[in-house]
């Protein structure tokens, strides 16, 4: 199995990150201590992948950027079930970075790396100071969105509409990796409104990595932006995802990564097949634990009894705690904790006591014994009715 997955090329990634210390993870640690796994050593640099000239193809698995979703809290939790996966913040305008409170946007735990920033933005000077922002603020890589519809993005004219302007992003990449060493990459899409040809995709990614770009990470549908709902746009464009396979073709030096509609161990294996890497966003937010065995499947951890929820929840209730202690709502962090028991019997059950919002003054380790109750009741209910 982890032959099937890995592949040659795969292996090679795996040596070569243990032969530079990428690898060096002491595993589990008490749920007490709050983290489930010791912090993964900083990410190399770009310049550093760059210079080794080594596959390190540190965008192999990715959590994609989620707005309302992928905040601090979450990027914790998902941290406590997979050390490798690289997890993207929010995006975060350029403007709101250089008028606003900088520390809210860029505050991050140390355990949550490697870890992206995604900005929106087309300022150019913006852009930099963003990126520098990024760099002090201790990201190992630093995105631009260039794949959102949403209408407040584009009378902003950033996101999705910055395809039709491909020198405009050049000229931005250029500004950012000037500004920091940090790999500067791209999220987009492989077209906007109704422009399907292939070379339109294939002039965006020549026109931005003569600028220095060496990371895509495509969206493997349009985005339509005459109408359509951003939620709409990632649902009824239809999926293509042979451009993204034929960008890869095209430009073999630069580092592809899929996103749109993966699920499963399976779809991202047959992916990666194609491509250097595979970013996955709702599926790893709804159903979390499709992450439990991704380092040992996809960056050729040591076979080792995978995380167990148990200890997950623990090292979670942990943190919610801390919140607590300090004045925090913890319910911010807790719902994105919500599918972690899904697909187990007792599932529904626990996650309803977890958001029952008559709860969200209580001390999180009663709300626990509670939900924890709860789905053992379920599952016991349901043993007995199976019996
Ligand atoms: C709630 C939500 C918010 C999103 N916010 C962002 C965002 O801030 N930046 C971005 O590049 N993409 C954003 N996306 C798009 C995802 O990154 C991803 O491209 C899309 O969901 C397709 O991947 P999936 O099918 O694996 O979910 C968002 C998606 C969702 C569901």
């Amino acid at each position: 199995m982890l032959q099937f997955v890995l592949g040659p090329r795969a292996a090679a990634t795996v040596l070569a990150s243990q032969a530079i210390g990428y690898h060096a993870v002491t595993g589990l640690r008490s749920a007490k201590e709050g983290v489930c796994f010791a912090p993964l050593a900083p990410a190399p640099a770009g310049n550093t992948i760059r210079a080794m000239n080594q596959p390190l193809d540190p965008w192999r698995l990715s959590v994609a950027p989620m707005m309302d979703l992928t905040d601090r809290h979450c990027r914790h939790f998902h941290r406590l079930i997979t050390r490798r996966t690289r997890l993207y913040t929010e995006m975060v305008s350029t403007g709101a970075l250089v008028h606003g409170d900088v520390a809210r946007h860029l505050q991050h735990g140390d355990a949550e790396h490697p870890l992206a920033l995604q900005v929106g933005g087309n300022d150019r000077q913006e852009l930099a100071q963003a990126a520098r922002l990024a760099q002090a603020w201790g990201y190992d890589e630093i995105n631009l969105n260039c794949g959102c519809p949403s209408d407040r993005v584009q009378r902003g004219a950033f996101g999705a509409c910055l395809m039709a302007e491909p020198q405009r992003v050049a000229d931005g990449v250029k500004a950012m990796r000037d500004a920091c060493s940090l790999p500067v990459t791209v999220k987009h899409r492989i077209g906007i409104d109704r422009i399907e040809r292939y070379e339109f995709v294939r002039d965006f990614v020549a026109t931005v990595a003569e600028a220095g770009c060496e990371v895509f990470i495509v969206h493997a549908r349009n985005a339509w932006l005459d109408g359509l709902s951003p939620k709409d746009n990632r649902e009824i464009p239809p999926l293509r995802p042979a451009l993204v396979h034929r960008l890869k073709q095209d430009f073999p030096a630069l580092t592809i990564v899929i996103n749109g509609g993966i699920v499963g161990d399976a779809a991202i294996a047959e992916q990666l097949r194609h491509v250097d890497g595979v970013m996955v966003g709702r599926e790893a937010y709804h159903n979390p634990w499709s992450m439990a065995c991704w380092d040992r499947l996809f960056f050729g951890d040591a076979p080792q009894a995978p995380p167990q929820r148990e200890e997950v929840e623990a090292a979670m209730l942990h943190y919610l705690e801390q919140l607590h202690a300090q004045r925090q709502p913890w319910g911010l962090a807790a719902r994105h904790m919500l599918g972690l028991w899904n697909g187990t019997p007792g599932a529904r059950r626990w996650r309803q006591v977890w958001s029952d919002h008559r709860l969200k003054n209580e001390a999180p380790a009663l709300v626990a014994r509670r939900a924890a109750a709860a789905r053992c009741r379920e599952a016991d209910r349901r043993e007995l009715l199976d019996a």
